[in-house]
């Protein structure tokens, strides 16, 4: 069996521990993740490796080298919500094995090498992501505690009563990450290979939007306060807004509610969540100026408005020695690369605040991700796997 379609096979394995009806969905702390975690345990233990989770429940396979400062690579094992078996589960399953393969080829590596797969990036549980590499750097304040999942229960009551701030880590030398691309540019360039120079920031909230809740027959147009009405006009203002800062500004409405939600009533609220990423900081600034204006238009107008952000990061540059270390890496294989910027938010621009942390990317199937469709090839996951294992060569059985 080639290296790609033995990559494969695990992704369709791991995918199998959390796909219900045909849905994938592994957020954290459920018992689809459990299941995964059970399985990739057993493959860590294939490849040798020792097992351990921290406090936030990151799971680590650990290869203890002459000396104990640390090369961590991996992704993240949560998912979005019938999503795709590629996105985080690729990096992980491919680190593992390119660890793995090293260890048997060549013995004990010079720095110990870890492979982790990292809790929560998704927001899939908690609705606030990186919660794993914010452990691990040291960014997860207190107040994390109080976050809830969609059920309403505080993230401390997951925890075991093991204390979070156990798993940060001042050890960790370098942290590499291998990721789908998630957008069309590899594929439009037929490249096989990504190398991330930058990442982009974003901002991820919440926003509530309160009226009178009526009958939907007998109130007059002109006398009612319908919330849906208040919520699409701050929608329409915000894409035209964004627009205008920079073309290259995203900005998404995944989640749009109305409560008490039934065909016969005004909502009393419509709750939407809002989505806005650039790599520019000085525009994500602009973005969230643009949302408080409208929240403060809303009121204006008679509405209740409130926002709860989840997540804000700046964008982030990775590490222009371990940028350099991948770019040598493809170079030493002659595979062709280009260096690019991500769109789509990843751990390793929160390992990168504390380590140097660098990224890799393969192609992704016309770009799609955050969706069934994702794909990437046996051959470019093969790809991946080779410029991964040379990097983690280079960077921790050397001498
Ligand atoms: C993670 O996949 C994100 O970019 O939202
Ligand atoms: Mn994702
Ligand atoms: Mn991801």
């Amino acid at each position: 069996m080639s290296i790609g379609e033995k990559i494969e096979k695990k992704l369709a394995a791991f995918a199998a521990c959390a796909t219900d009806g045909g849905t994938l969905w592994r957020p954290s702390f459920s018992a689809a993740d459990d299941r995964s975690c059970a399985l990739l345990e057993t493959w860590l233990a294939e490849e040798n490796m020792e097992i351990y989770r921290d406090a936030l429940g990151n799971l680590f396979g650990r290869i203890p080298g002459r000396e104990s400062r640390v090369v961590m690579v991996g992704s993240h094992r949560d998912s979005v919500k019938n999503g795709g078996r590629y996105d985080g589960a690729a990096g992980l399953i491919i680190a593992m094995l390119a660890a793995g393969e090293l260890y048997r080829e060549l013995g004990a590596p010079q720095k110990t090498v870890e492979v982790v797969a990292l809790q929560e990036e998704e927001g899939s549980q908690f609705l606030s992501g990186f919660l794993g590499s914010k452990a691990i750097t040291g960014l997860l304040t207190e107040r994390a505690l109080d976050l809830r999942d969609r059920q309403g229960t505080r993230l401390e009551a997951f925890l075991s009563g093991a204390d979070f701030r156990q798993a940060v880590r001042d050890d960790i030398d370098l942290f590499l990450e291998l990721h789908i691309e998630q957008g069309p540019y590899l594929e439009q360039e037929n490249l096989p290979l990504g190398v991330v120079e930058t990442i982009v920031g974003l901002i991820i909230a919440r926003v509530t939007v309160t009226g009178q809740q009526n009958h939907a027959g007998t109130t007059p147009m002109h006398l009612r306060r319908d919330p849906v009405r208040g919520a699409t006009e701050m929608i329409t203002a915000l894409l035209q807004g964004a627009a205008a800062i920079s073309p290259k500004v995203t900005m998404t409405f995944g989640e749009l509610s109305a409560a008490p939600g039934a065909s016969n009533v005004i909502p009393q609220t419509v709750c939407f969540s809002v989505d806005c990423r650039d790599v520019d900081a000085a525009n994500l600034d602009a973005l969230n100026r643009l949302i408080q204006e409208n929240l403060t238009a809303l009121e204006t107008k008679g509405y209740g408005a409130a926002i709860e952000y989840r997540c804000i990061e700046q964008p982030k540059e990775l590490s222009k020695d371990a940028v350099d270390l991948i770019a040598k890496s493809a170079d030493q294989l002659e595979i062709p690369y280009t260096r690019m910027s991500s769109g789509a938010g990843h751990d390793a621009q929160i390992m990168a605040t504390r380590f140097p942390a660098g990224m890799l990317f393969v192609p992704s199937r016309s770009g799609i991700s955050h969706s069934p469709d994702e794909y990437t090839s046996p051959a470019n996951l093969a790809t991946g796997f080779a410029v991964l294992k040379q990097a983690l060569r280079n960077a921790a059985w050397q001498r």
